[in-house]
């Protein structure tokens, strides 16, 4: 198997972010909309937003969205890709520094937390989960151990179990494994992933 250990600057997302527009929502986030219905105005988190892909989607589907991403430029790449709309605030930032998440109704994570390093990892997650308004809805995609990537010691990779384990207290609506290899935007990797849909019981 190949082994990758890659230095994904801020530099890095940022020209991974701008190939980003034109293409279509993550299904995890699609599923998650049909999920949890209307917005309503209700507020939502997109945490590690990218290009706003989803961020859009969210705002589409009557959530207003804070939407945090640490690469430069985000602002300009999410209002293109959102245009004018309402509900929409947006963070440049790095979770790392942050003390504290608004309290939200729905947390989506897209691709953005396995890039967090295992020292800082356990502090955001229980700043997400914090976050959680009862009745609130939370989608991730989380790094398996047999990650292509795993060997890189600044992001994080994880067991199944311990990725079960994030989810004690929350009720796990969708738990999917990805184990193949795919490819990525550096190239052909082997994907180890698990998409998470869970709900805090209201
Ligand atoms: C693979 S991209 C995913 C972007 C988008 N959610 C998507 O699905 O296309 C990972 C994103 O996480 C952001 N990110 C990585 N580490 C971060 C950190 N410590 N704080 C905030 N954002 C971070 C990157 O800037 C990048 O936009």
């Amino acid at each position: 198997m190949i082994r990758y250990v890659v230095a994904r600057t801020e530099e890095h997302w940022a020209a991974y972010n701008d190939d980003q527009h034109d293409r279509q929502p993550r299904p995890l986030c699609e599923e998650l909309v049909a999920l949890a219905g209307h917005g309503e105005g209700r507020p939502a988190l997109d945490i590690g937003c990218g290009a706003g892909v989803e961020t859009s989607t969210l705002l589409r589907a009557g959530w207003r969205v804070h939407a945090i991403d640490s690469a430069p430029g985000t602002p300009e790449r999410v209002w293109r890709t959102v245009g004018d709309r309402d509900g929409l605030t947006i963070e440049v930032n790095d979770l790392s520094t942050l003390g504290e998440l608004p309290a939200v109704d729905l947390v989506y994570a897209g691709y953005s937390l396995p890039y967090l390093a295992p020292r800082d990892f356990p502090r955001i997650w229980a700043m997400i989960r914090k976050s959680l308004r009862p009745g609130a809805w939370l989608a991730v995609n989380l790094f398996g151990e047999r990650d292509s990537w795993a060997s890189n010691p600044s992001e994080t990779f994880l067991t199944e179990a311990a990725a079960r384990s994030l989810f004690d207290g929350l009720h796990i609506v969708r738990f999917v494994e990805e184990d193949a290899p795919g490819e990525s935007y550096s190239g052909l990797k082997h994907w180890h992933v698990f998409d998470v849909i869970a709900r805090l019981q209201p």
